[in-house]
């Protein structure tokens, strides 16, 4: 009897834009882009992922009543879904990393623990839990809980035995000359980092610069795989890194281009 050939799946990994200043987008499922390229080629990884908090709730903007929703990327699969898609992604990361690589990954209460937990479950080292507080927050409108004036983003090395790049002393210096807690105020991002139009979960610039500095060296590659507006790519290219941002979204991506092009 003739064997059957498998079927396996194509992905296609054509850059959706590549620039020789080492900035590079790819367009499409991030769960089987990850999956499909070599392992073992980045140093860095920067993970903003869904938080699975658009659910039909309000929040507060500019003073106004206004919805949650981010989009449907941002929609829970329930408790056990939302956990599944954690675990692959994390472990497609996982061997993406170099052996002394490291990632960080943010969230809020709603995938926090989620998060930690696939993180611990793969063998990844945890090295910092970062309180990143927003210093200004919106006020909480419903007046039934505290007001949510922070984000964690845990920073892990790929396993035990990373030698992982920390760059205590720019970080010390950075801090006026004492050591840098694991307690960051940042202000959400201005106006100004906007300008090329609005992505709704957008990281400052101040934060992605001080991870970049703390955990990589110029020339070395950063991946983010959920890239949004690519706030992790401008503050790699910024410093001398090379970037791939991965996103599903062509509005995002071209976002992300028009933000790159500014640079140049
Ligand atoms: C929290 S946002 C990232 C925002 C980004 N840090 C920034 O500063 O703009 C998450 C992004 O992941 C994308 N996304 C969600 N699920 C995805 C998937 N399975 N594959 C690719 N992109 C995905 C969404 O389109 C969204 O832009």
């Amino acid at each position: 009897m003739e064997a059957k050939k498998l079927e396996t799946p194509q992905v296609d990994l054509t850059p959706y834009y590549s620039h020789e200043r080492g900035f590079t987008l790819l367009q499409g499922d991030s769960l089987e882009l990850l999956e499909a390229m070599e392992p073992e080629q980045f140093d860095m990884i920067f993970a903003d992922p869904p938080y699975f908090l658009s659910n039909g709730g309000v929040t507060c903007k500019s003073g106004k009543m206004v919805s949650v929703n981010k989009g449907r990327w941002d929609r829970s699969k329930g408790v056990e879904g939302n956990h599944e898609f954690n675990m692959r992604w994390l472990a497609a990361c996982q061997r993406l990393l170099k052996p002394n690589g490291t990632i960080w990954v943010s969230g809020t209460h709603h995938v926090i623990y989620s998060l930690g937990f696939a993180i611990q479950k793969l063998g990844y080292k945890i090295l910092n839990d970062i309180a990143w507080f927003k210093v200004n927050p919106p006020p909480n409108l419903s007046c039934r809980y505290f007001t949510h004036g922070t984000e964690t983003v845990i920073w892990a090395a790929r396993d035990d035995d990373s030698k992982y790049t920390f760059n205590y002393k720019d970080m010390k210096e950075m801090n006026g000359g004492k050591q840098m807690k694991n307690l960051w105020n940042i202000m959400s991002p201005r106006k100004a980092e906007k300008k090329h139009g609005k992505h709704p979960t957008q990281k400052p610039l101040k934060l992605l610069n001080r991870i970049v500095l703390a955990a990589s060296n110029e020339g070395d590659r950063i991946l983010d795989p959920f890239c949004g507006s690519s706030t992790t790519g401008i503050a790699a290219v910024e410093v001398g890194r090379q970037y791939v941002g991965i996103d599903q979204s062509d509005e995002y991506l071209d976002l992300s281009i028009n933000r790159f092009k500014d640079l140049l």
